[in-house]
């Protein structure tokens, strides 16, 4: 199998790509279709349709990777920390399926870039304990073993000083208060990291999210004995990492997980 279509739901906006999995690169130009909003399960799965659609010649019987900001447990969305909340306790994998009439695979968005930058980017063929973050709207977070996924880690929602932490972490919250980039490492994400390296004594913190572009700013500023780096694959990894999540799960189908 060497092609899969990946579907990134943001809350701004809902991208596809057809991504080749051996390269681990779009093979076709990105759609961007605006998010609905209201972004509830259904106008949304229209909005995946409506990609599938697009791609449908180049994607054959391929897998389709669908990923989405909520906690996905097996096939159902459990949280809604910064989307709409019709999707708590939604059963996700099947409003899309039914709307597509085929199979997909629907996977939270960090673990989805956490694998990506873990098979192609910045922690490639990493041997250790892994944790990517996304710092965006909120703070996301992949959890990887040996190059396994343990899905839906959730780290942007440790209680850190009586702080749910991506309120004072995130991209988000930086720009909300005006904060320098100087400020926002040394007083917001030099707590936050350093209570998630005492918790899981990760070998690699990667960071990734749109503020990744400008880690020279932050990352040197932070004082940690995990090595921390920026994310290579940018807004391609969550396209990239669906993508090879769902090709994976029909080469290791987990009863489990696909009911
Ligand atoms: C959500 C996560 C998501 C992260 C990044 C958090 O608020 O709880 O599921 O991965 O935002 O989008």
């Amino acid at each position: 199998m060497r092609h899969a279509l990946g579907i990134d739901i943001g809350g701004s906006g809902i991208k596809g790509a057809i991504v080749d999995l051996k390269k681990g690169e779009f093979s076709t130009d990105r759609l961007r279709i605006p998010t609905p909003q209201p972004a509830t399960p259904e106008a949304v799965a229209d909005v995946v349709g409506q990609i599938a659609k697009h791609f449908s010649e180049e994607l054959g019987d391929g897998p389709i990777g669908i990923t989405i900001p909520a906690i996905v447990q097996h096939g159902i969305t459990r949280s809604a920390a910064n989307i709409d909340p019709t999707w708590i306790d939604a059963e996700a994998e099947k409003i899309f399926e039914e709307r597509l009439g085929r199979d997909i695979t629907l996977v939270n968005d960090a673990d989805a870039a956490g694998v990506a930058e873990v098979r192609w980017g910045a922690a490639k063929g990493h041997p250790g304990l892994v944790i990517v973050t996304t710092l965006g709207t909120g703070i996301g977070s992949a959890l990887i073993h040996k190059g396994e996924l343990i899905p839906n880690s959730e780290l942007g929602h440790l209680e850190i000083d009586g702080h749910d932490a991506e309120s004072r972490a995130a991209a988000s919250a930086r720009e909300r208060e005006g904060l320098d980039f100087d400020v926002w490492a040394t007083e917001r994400l030099q707590r936050y990291y350093e209570t998630v390296e005492f918790l899981f004594s990760p070998d690699l913190l990667v960071v990734g999210g749109g503020v990744s572009k400008k880690a020279d700013k932050f990352l040197p500023l932070l004082k940690l004995r995990t090595e921390i780096v920026p994310a290579e694959l940018r807004n391609a990894a969550g396209i990239v990492g669906a993508a090879w999540l769902a090709a994976d799960r029909l080469k290791n189908p987990d009863v489990l997980i696909k009911k």
